[in-house]
């Protein structure tokens, strides 16, 4: 398999991962679980859970990847033989899966850029609430935005490693950084801006739950972007020689800025114009609008906004093809263009009904839960598929493959006296850690 494509250097792999970790995950969904959660106690336990496990896990999936130099299915049977791959085939699932309902999510930044643009929205919070209920559940607009968003994540897959993914990568990483910090410098210059710094900032330890925990470890792998081969595909892609555990702790750290940061971008705003902070999933959409209307240069802020939304969420859905795309060419006769088609189709095809779940099916609940559609898929993958996947790389990297793994992290940039410690948390703390969200979620 000499064809293998790889990373040009340090910067693009980093960019190009951290692309894939910081998204609607960090942008969209951190700040509206601090908003439910309690603000500051949900975020110390976010930053607790990800110096505890997540760090690890990052650095025991880009490893198995540079290792192997496989697709997660092909990196579990290198190394694992035996029903292992099962792990990575769970993975490349959990892809597939994740990808059609997140572009149904991200269509609705594309369209929210638009309406930005055409200035039409209104500042009135009532009526942008039935704004967006109407337009998230009207049967055709919303399915044109997710296929026009999965038509570029196509065209940057189809480029291939180098020339798609770590191109745009690099333009759209440092643009979004931009935007963002724009966006935080308005946000905390509002008047009446304090009030959200304080709830953000000072934990409140009464609102917080075996609920609240679950969901913060659960927020801690969706946004790593961990348990589903994600990291093994893009670890793939390095060069056997190349740095990772300072590459990681750099991605880390760039993931937990980014949601530290839109925290700060958003609620800081909300509290500012006397909105709910625990608005949920519509926080983003229905707040910041009515927020942008009573802003001067309200306008070109929403713009950026929503931009920045489109683009974090655009580099994390197309590692979420390249994970699906990548199992395919490694594994069978299709090729790069062949399989991102494909792949591209089912999962769009799986977006339909995951959209139609928030309007006229709305109805419908999935045999068995009290669940739509649309959550069902999210809750499956992001709930059950990843923490499973997480729990079984740990087991595997802890128990059965830790001396090679020791011995090739060694030359990998991580210093010898923290070995043992990666290796008890990948042995012990996050499978337990993990088991907990399991639990909790299961419950
Ligand atoms: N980490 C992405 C986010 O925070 O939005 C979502 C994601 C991308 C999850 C890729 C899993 C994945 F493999």
């Amino acid at each position: 398999m000499g064809g293998r494509e790889h990373w040009t250097g340090r910067f693009g792999f980093i960019m190009a991962t951290a692309g894939s970790a910081v998204g609607l995950g960090n942008v969209w969904k951190f700040p509206y679980e601090a908003g439910q959660n309690g603000g500051g106690a949900f975020l110390l336990l976010y930053l607790f859970f990800i110096a505890l496990f997540g760090l690890s896990l990052v650095i025991a999936e880009l490893l198995l990847g540079r290792t192997t130099q496989r697709n997660p299915v092909g990196a579990f049977r290198a190394l694992g033989g035996g029903a292992w791959p099962l792990v990575g085939g769970v993975g490349v699932l959990a892809g597939f899966v994740i990808l059609s309902f997140y572009i149904v999510v991200a269509g609705w930044t594309l369209a929210y850029l638009g309406f930005m643009i055409s200035g039409d929205l209104g500042a009135d919070p009532a009526v942008l609430g039935e704004r967006f209920g109407a337009f998230v559940g009207s049967p055709l607009a919303p399915i044109g935005w997710a296929a026009l968003f999965m038509l570029l994540s196509v065209a940057v897959v189809i480029g291939g490693v180098k020339g798609g993914i770590e191109k745009a990568s690099r333009i759209l990483m440092p643009a979004l950084f931009v935007l963002l910090l724009l966006l935080v410098l308005r946000s905390i210059s509002l008047p009446g801006a304090e009030a959200g710094l304080a709830y953000y900032l000072q934990p409140d330890w009464s609102r917080v739950t075996m609920e609240t925990v679950s969901s913060a470890i659960g927020q801690a792998f969706f946004s790593l972007s961990l348990g589903m081969g994600a990291l093994i595909t893009y670890g793939s892609y390095l060069q056997r020689d190349a740095n990772i555990a300072g590459s990681a702790t750099i991605i880390v750290g760039l993931d937990t800025l980014v949601a530290l940061l839109a925290g700060l971008m958003i609620l800081p705003a909300v509290f500012a114009f006397g909105f709910d902070p625990s608005a949920g999933p519509g926080l983003t959409f229905i707040t910041l609008p009515a927020v942008f209307a009573q802003m001067p240069a309200g306008q070109w802020f929403g713009i950026a906004f929503f931009a920045l939304l489109a683009v974090a969420a655009l580099t994390s859905a197309i590692s979420l093809l390249e994970t699906v795309v990548c199992y395919f060419t490694d594994e069978t006769r299709l090729g790069r263009k062949g399989a991102t088609a494909v792949v591209a189709a089912i999962a769009f095809a799986m977006g339909v009904p995951a959209s139609l779940s928030l309007g006229v099916w709305s109805g419908i609940t999935v045999p068995g839960t009290s669940l739509g559609i649309f959550d069902f898929l999210d809750f499956t993958a992001s709930n059950l598929m990843l923490p499973l996947g997480g729990l079984l790389t740990a087991v595997f990297v802890g128990w059965r493959w830790s001396q090679p793994a020791a011995e090739a992290l060694r030359g990998a940039g991580m210093p010898a006296a923290l070995l043992p410690v990666w290796i008890a948390v990948l042995r012990y703390i996050a499978p337990l850690g993990i088991a907990v969200i399991l639990f909790g979620a299961l419950r």
